[in-house]
């Protein structure tokens, strides 16, 4: 079912104070997990895919299904394509059936990331199709999308500014201070940029690296302007920490549904924590 866009939905989730979850899923499994945990909840959910993803079944054939699996659900489901630096790649998802893509600029310097930005847009708007962009970079591992972290870089107010501005992106993630994958320590995270960008733009902002992070932290971010909130490394562990717990627990079991089943409410379950998180804030709805 599709109810609002992926830019209208981020912008009802601004106004409203509450953060849509959005879910990097990497089979037919997860994607149907995610969507069922949406279901449950009454909300509405954005399932990405890293560029890997794409890559590994194809833009066609992983649009096929995912749009197929958006069409019949309950809920308003958005597809979403995660940290592509490639624009072409990009492209091929808007052509095949995405509602919206992140492109990955934020290795360049800032005016080669806006002028690949403003090419993506210029696509994707004619299309109907919104746009994420990225500013300073995130530290972490998203399946090939490597960081390390005396790479990483914090956005700024005043180059953020610009940035949104001149690239016409629909959705903002600055880097302030939150990583892909697994925390070391206490992220150190800048509560004061989000604050200041809510203030200063419209653009909705999106949390990257939600893995790990506190509940209280998730609600700050919430209350500050978070209106999407990326989980990844989460729902990778549970499927594979999934597959490992059946294993042993049924070491003679031949059974691929039931086992396609234990996997499936692992994965719903990991969605449905962060989402109930995500949607505390809320005053509507
Ligand atoms: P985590 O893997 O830390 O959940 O981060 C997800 C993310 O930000 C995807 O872009």
């Amino acid at each position: 079912m599709k109810t609002r866009s992926f830019a209208e939905e981020l912008q009802y989730a601004r106004a409203h104070t509450y953060a849509v979850g959005a879910f990097n899923i990497f089979n037919y499994l997860s994607a149907r997990a995610v969507i069922r945990a949406a279901s449950t909840l009454n909300c509405p959910v954005i399932l990405q895919t890293s560029s890997a993803t794409v890559r590994k079944f194809g833009p066609a054939e992983l649009g096929t299904m995912l749009r197929q699996l958006a069409w019949n659900a309950p809920v308003n489901v958005l597809v979403h394509l995660d940290h592509c630096q490639d624009v072409e790649l990009a492209k091929a998802c808007i052509d095949s059936g995405w509602d919206a893509v992140m492109y990955d600029g934020s290795r360049l310097p800032l005016e080669d990331n806006i002028e690949n930005c403003k090419k993506v847009v210029d696509y994707a708007h004619h299309r109907g199709v919104h746009v994420e962009g990225e500013l300073g970079r995130i530290a972490g591992v998203e399946d090939d999308l490597k960081v390390k972290d005396d790479e990483a870089t914090g956005a700024t107010l005043e180059e953020s500014i610009y940035f949104v501005r001149e690239s016409g992106i629909d959705a903002f993630a600055p880097a302030i201070g939150t990583a892909h994958g697994v925390y070391k320590g206490t992220p150190k995270i800048n509560f004061e940029l989000v604050d200041q960008l809510r203030q200063a733009i419209d653009t909705p902002i999106v949390i990257h690296g939600g893995t790990g992070l506190s509940e209280e932290t998730f609600l700050r971010l919430i209350q500050k302007g978070g209106a999407k909130i990326n989980v990844s490394t989460a729902l990778k562990h549970g499927y594979i920490d999934g597959c490992r717990e059946y294993m042993e627990a049924n070491p003679k079991k031949l059974d691929p549904i039931d086992f396609d089943q234990y996997l499936n409410c692992r994965i719903k379950d990991i969605a449905m924590d962060h989402m109930t998180i995500f949607r505390k804030p809320m005053q509507v709805r």
